[in-house]
């Protein structure tokens, strides 16, 4: 699979007209290094494809997407759920890439990027130890970087074209090549009730924001949280930064809420941007 990003392609179009037909690049979003070459008719990857250099400017003019390169074409990373009205792409980033969710980034992308923001997410409820669950997949990078060290993960993914998309994301192929992650597919909100109680050490709870998932961080939800996992489990709760007013608001209700379900100490994570709850 060949996935490239303007970050791959600029570089390729500068060397156009220049005098050296080689370039050492990447081929999957950074992870690791391969050599294409430099013809007049455009880049010669190593299985033999060509990407003809008008391809290559319009990877370069689409700076919010990434591509897949097939039988010498590409095609833009990006689908849309008809059903939830929501449009998905995968968004290159400096490192791994986010998806854009209706426009909106999956993961942190100012200052922080989608993998530092994975690791302080992981961080605050470290060690990651037992069987965790990883309420809402996405890319999996909460799954990924939680089987480093987990006995088992199980995450749950609502929408199929979410899976889609991470299917063609280099950095998501632990998704679906660790044996320790199971991915189920289906609403947290119902599957939840069907788990049993004092299941999980660790939960990543890395939901969409409030205003489109309100169910989420609700009473209901929380105290099903709270019944799945151990005593002395923890809870990484994703809010949004919790300086902001809309991430003012809506920790205050979840910290309520939270407290109302039956946890007991409740810590304000800034530097994730969410809260750690502790059974
Ligand atoms: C912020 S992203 C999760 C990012 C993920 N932790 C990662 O590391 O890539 C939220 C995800 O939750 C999914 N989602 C939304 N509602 C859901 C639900 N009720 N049950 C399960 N997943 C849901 C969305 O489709 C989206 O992929």
């Amino acid at each position: 699979m060949i996935v490239l990003s303007h970050y791959q392609a600029r570089p390729m179009l500068e060397l156009r007209h220049g005098r050296l037909n080689a370039l050492s690049t990447s081929l999957d979003l950074g992870l690791t290094q391969s050599e294409v070459r430099i013809a007049p008719i455009g880049v010669v990857f190593p299985d033999g494809q060509v990407l003809h250099w008008e391809k290559i400017e319009e990877i370069c003019r689409s700076e919010n997407a990434c591509f897949l390169v097939e039988d010498s074409d590409i095609i833009k990373i990006q689908t849309y759920t008809e059903e939830l009205q929501r449009f998905y792409s995968l968004m290159p980033t400096q490192r791994a890439p986010t998806m854009l969710l209706s426009g909106i980034p999956m993961h942190r992308i100012k200052e922080v990027d989608p993998y530092e923001d994975t690791m302080r997410k992981y961080k605050t409820i470290s060690p990651i130890i037992g069987r965790v669950l990883d309420t809402c997949t996405g890319l999996g990078y909460t799954a990924i970087a939680a089987a480093r060290t987990a006995e088992q993960v199980i995450t749950v993914e609502l929408d199929p074209n979410v899976l889609w998309i991470a299917r063609r994301n280099p950095w998501s192929s632990a998704l679906f090549d660790n044996p320790k992650i199971t991915q189920l597919l289906g609403d947290v909100s119902e599957l939840i009730q069907q788990m049993e109680s004092e299941t999980f050490l660790r939960i990543f709870h890395d939901p969409p924001a409030f205003r489109i998932a309100g169910e989420l961080y609700s009473g209901e939800f929380y105290q099903h949280l709270y019944r799945v996992l151990k005593p002395g489990g923890r809870v990484f709760h994703y809010i949004g930064d919790l300086e902001s007013t809309t991430g003012r608001v809506v920790a205050k209700g979840a910290v309520k809420r939270l407290q109302e379900a039956g946890f007991t100490m409740i810590a304000r994570k800034q530097e994730a941007f969410g809260l750690v709850a502790y059974k």
